[in-house]
């Protein structure tokens, strides 16, 4: 059973590790993100709102052998631009939904459960999250398997879970050789510092974050959900001189996602699920631990 699933990374991670899954249960509300899963994996059962999956309703699935999940977490990341929404914590209006994952966990009582969260929640949420779930989070920085900076702590009663081993991956590896001219940037930008994570801002009115242009013999920062308006990450390419967004496929490749996965939905929403998912090659790393 996975909660907030998303475009279902759980299930590709099970997938990847050649698990056989005898059914699958879904609870998410976001019809692009569910249109992919169903493409993927037609046979996922989708249960909708968990907020409205009644324990009556829990009960009936039976004996549930896997919980995942990955509570949304605007209230908790500092990665959030919307101030209004940052710093509520646990108790925020999407953050909160953490709870429900603890209810479908006393009630469905599954034999393993992993919960994931951002690493820049305060110690108060994440010490709340451990006091809940009585067990203390792993840290799993995806850099060790992906080209991309993404610290996250995985709750999990799977024993032994040990850290990645290190794939030394930039960003350069992952990129496209040829891309459309429309992923490219016409604005100027501040002088660039190739010795640098981020080489240039570029010239926009916006926010610092969304300014930042990353290095290609580098990692890139942590993908978030982004639609449009300047909110992809960017990178420079020396051998063009030339500033461009990266593509919804390399979005899948720092998340480890399968090419193409995403395909089939407006590239808004392909960017948005990918920067709101997980990448698939730690999750599949923590359940390659279960006996
Ligand atoms: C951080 S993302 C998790 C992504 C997921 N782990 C994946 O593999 O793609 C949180 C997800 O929770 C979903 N969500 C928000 N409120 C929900 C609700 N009430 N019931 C079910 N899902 C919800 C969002 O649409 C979003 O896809």
């Amino acid at each position: 059973m996975s909660l907030f699933d998303g475009m279902s990374c759980g299930q590709i991670a099970l997938n990847k590790l050649g698990i056989q899954v005898e059914k699958y249960y879904a609870s998410e509300i976001n019809v692009h993100s569910i249109k992919i899963t169903n493409k993927n994996f037609p046979k996922t059962i989708q249960l909708g709102n968990v907020e409205h999956l009644r324990e009556v309703e829990l009960r009936e699935l039976g004996k549930i052998d896997l919980l995942v999940g990955g509570s949304p977490c605007q209230n908790l990341s500092i990665i959030n631009i919307d101030r209004s929404e940052h710093s509520q914590g646990l108790d925020g209006e999407k953050s909160k939904l953490f709870y429900e994952y603890v209810r479908a966990l006393q009630i469905v009582k599954p034999k393993y459960f992993i919960l994931e969260n951002v690493e820049s929640m305060s110690n108060e949420d994440r010490d709340v999250i451990s006091k809940v779930l009585d067990v203390e989070p792993i840290m799993i920085d995806s850099a060790l398997v992906s080209a991309q900076d993404r610290k996250r702590y995985y709750w999990t009663n799977i024993e032994g879970v040990e850290q990645p081993k290190d794939k030394r991956l930039v960003l350069r590896d992952i990129m496209e050789e040829k891309v459309d001219s429309k992923y490219y940037y016409e604005r100027t930008y501040d002088p660039l510092d190739l010795s640098k994570k981020i080489v240039t801002r570029l010239h926009l009115n916006t926010h610092d974050l969304l300014k930042r242009v990353y290095n290609e013999n580098n990692k890139c920062a942590t993908l978030t959900a982004c639609r449009g308006g300047y909110k992809q990450k960017k990178v420079y390419i020396e051998n063009e001189n030339k500033i461009r967004r990266l593509t919804p496929l390399e979005y899948e490749r720092l998340q480890t996602v399968p090419e193409g996965y995403t395909e089939g939905v407006a590239e808004g929403h392909r960017y948005n699920m990918l920067g709101d998912g997980w990448t698939v090659d730690v999750i599949a790393h923590i359940l390659s631990f279960m006996k």
